[in-house]
């Protein structure tokens, strides 16, 4: 992997500007200064598909007549095609005077397109109902799945002499082994002792536990399928709480960044949408992070882009904050120099708070 990128700040393409200002700001395709916002509702594991077509009528209700910013509703995908058959522009337009500015969003794929991939979604079967935008890379989904699944206990289990020997006679037996595997499975069977042996199988079970989730390899393999199949992605990257503490926040960030847009073309960066959300900023209880932090990590992600596709992508590309964004901060949040929406948690299940920060900076 090349060096973390340099630390020129890319923010000539800014105007200073208050977030009253974004509401007044045209969308003029490329034109700098002018990225289009979009506040997006992420409602995580909630709302069944009546209820989530309740609250998108009482958030646009209470959006009537907006169409100077994007929205993004992303339901779980029980409620995609409900609230497709709901959204539809006419119906928008003539019922809440909105625009063609509200969009469907997925919260997840699968790279595949068919097969035995049970309990997946492709994102052939997203576009087929309608849906525009697609999230790849959630940290719920990056960092917690191993907690949820209790990955590493099966590797726990099978951490034994027994099943150490059994399986270096069926390697040595099949051939063509990695001798690296074969040389530490005659070591471990020759001189791990049972307590060594159990006080390891726990220690990666606890650390699959911790830490296992998405790798960046899937989450590459979910973008280019998504970008494939028309639809626009909303990538998500994060820190943990581990790696700020240790000052690794940008090489985290760069290599989550590096993988996942491997191989995707500047073409098709323009239906790309970048999410930082650090983790340790995300969920109840949580405090968001600092304008300061934000806006660091928002420009070393946007001189990131501008060294691996140039000016004009870097320029165009929107990038948002997520993390505990709620009514009360969301004017500060766009008012600092990068940010150019918000991906929103908590707050979005709330119509009311949901619709104060679609309309951020608007007399109430
Ligand atoms: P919260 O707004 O609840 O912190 O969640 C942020 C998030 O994860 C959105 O994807």
């Amino acid at each position: 992997m090349n060096s973390i990128v340099s630390s020129r700040v890319f923010r000539n393409y800014y105007r200073q500007r208050t977030a009253n200002q974004w509401h007044k700001v045209e969308a003029e395709g490329g034109v700098p200064g002018a990225i289009r916002p979009f506040l997006a509702g992420n409602w995580k594991m909630n709302m069944v598909p009546r209820s989530g077509v309740a609250l998108a009528a009482r958030i646009f209700d209470l959006c009537r007549g907006v169409k100077d910013v994007d929205i993004g509703l992303a339901p779980p995908f029980t409620g995609l095609s409900m609230l497709s058959d709901y959204i539809k522009p006419d119906f928008l337009r003539t019922e809440y005077d909105l625009g063609r500015n509200v969009f469907l969003l997925a919260q997840d794929t699968f790279f595949e397109s068919k097969g035995a991939f049970t309990g997946e979604i492709s994102p052939e079967m997203l576009a087929a109902i309608g849906v525009d935008r697609v999230i790849i890379g959630h940290s719920d989904r990056r960092t917690n799945l191993g907690k949820y699944f209790g990955f590493g206990s099966s590797v726990a289990r099978r951490l034994t002499r027994e099943f150490l020997t059994k399986e270096l006679e069926r390697l040595k037996a099949k051939g063509g082994a990695d001798p690296k595997i074969v040389a530490a499975l005659e070591h471990l069977v020759a001189e791990g002792n049972q307590e060594i042996l159990a006080g390891t199988a726990k220690f990666f079970e606890e650390e699959l536990k911790q830490r296992a989730g998405e790798s960046d390899e899937a989450i590459q393999r979910k973008v280019h399928a998504a970008l494939g199949q028309g639809l626009q992605v909303i990538l998500c990257c994060g820190e943990n709480l581990e790696a700020r503490d240790t000052h690794e926040t940008f090489t985290l960030l760069e290599r989550q960044i590096r993988i996942a847009l491997d191989g995707v073309s500047p073409r098709a960066m323009h239906d790309l949408i970048i999410a930082y959300e650090p983790v340790w900023a995300v969920g109840e209880g949580a405090e968001p992070a600092t304008p300061d932090q934000i806006s660091e990590v928002h420009d070393f992600l946007r001189n990131l882009i501008m060294d691996l596709y140039g000016e004009q992508v870097a320029s165009s590309i929107r990038i948002l904050y997520g993390g505990n964004v709620k009514p009360d901060n969301i004017v500060e949040i766009m008012a600092i120099p990068g940010v150019d929406g918000a991906l929103v948690g908590g707050a979005s299940l709330r119509a009311k708070d949901f619709a104060d920060i679609v309309k951020f900076g608007l007399e109430k």
